[in-house]
């Protein structure tokens, strides 16, 4: 399976993302049937993405940008794995914009990856070298099923940039996560990923697909990376 998946972080509100949608539906490519398309969206769309996923019949599966590390109960603000469950399949956790700007840790990603993962939601792990072995080894001791989890190589000088990654590099990366993982759960590289590079990322052998954060506002464009995956 390939994968595209596209974070549009704290973007786009219900009208935004119903428009983004209908252009997204008059633009498709034909379906390619082993392309899962994830839009990663913030929590007040992902009720009405749905609605409009299933009306227009859109190839692409809605997910969430987080999770609460605890479970429902007297914690204000969260969003349980258990509310998400019945709006999407995957979540990312982890992202270095929340480990900088909130403090998430590598103890707290693999909370919220078990929750998640206990409601039967995808965890999309995001992570990057400094604490790439940190973090698959408190998977390992959170017991997290890490078969069932998504890993995003996503270097932190790569995000949001423009200045993406050299292709050798996250191959480098990406055969280290293989290797500290058994190779049981695919890989994907996010960082500055756009129609001019996506080719020279999703090529390499130890990736299965992008992660795409301001190229997929343009549904346009996001519609162009589908067939490059
Ligand atoms: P970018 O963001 O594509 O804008 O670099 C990627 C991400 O942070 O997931």
């Amino acid at each position: 399976m390939r994968y595209l998946i596209g974070n549009w972080k704290s973007n786009e509100n219900n009208t935004q993302t119903k428009l983004w949608l209908e252009t997204f539906k008059n633009n498709q490519p034909p379906s390619k049937i082993d392309l899962s398309t994830i839009v990663c969206m913030p929590f007040t769309n992902l009720a009405e993405a749905n609605r409009y996923v299933a009306e227009f019949n859109l190839p692409i599966q809605i997910g969430a940008q987080d999770v609460s590390a605890f479970p429902s109960g007297s914690h204000t603000g969260g969003i349980t794995a258990g509310m998400l469950s019945e709006l999407i399949g995957f979540c990312l956790v982890g992202h270095s914009e929340r480990r900088q700007e909130l403090g998430e840790d590598s103890d707290m990603v693999t909370s919220k990856a078990k929750i998640l993962l206990e409601s039967s939601i995808t965890p999309i792990v995001c992570i990057d070298e400094p604490y790439l072995e940190e973090q698959v080894k408190s998977l390992y001791t959170g017991k997290v099923a890490i078969e069932k989890c998504l890993f995003a190589y996503e270097p932190l000088l790569a995000i949001g940039s423009g200045k993406p990654a050299v292709p050798d590099d996250v191959e480098r990366v990406a055969a280290k996560i293989n290797f500290l993982t058994d190779s049981v759960c695919p890989v994907i590289y996010g960082g500055s990923v756009g129609e001019a590079n996506i080719t020279s990322f999703a090529s390499l052998p130890n990736i299965s697909g992008v992660l795409v954060g301001t190229n997929s506002l343009d549904p346009k464009t996001f519609v162009k990376l589908m067939s490059c995956v």
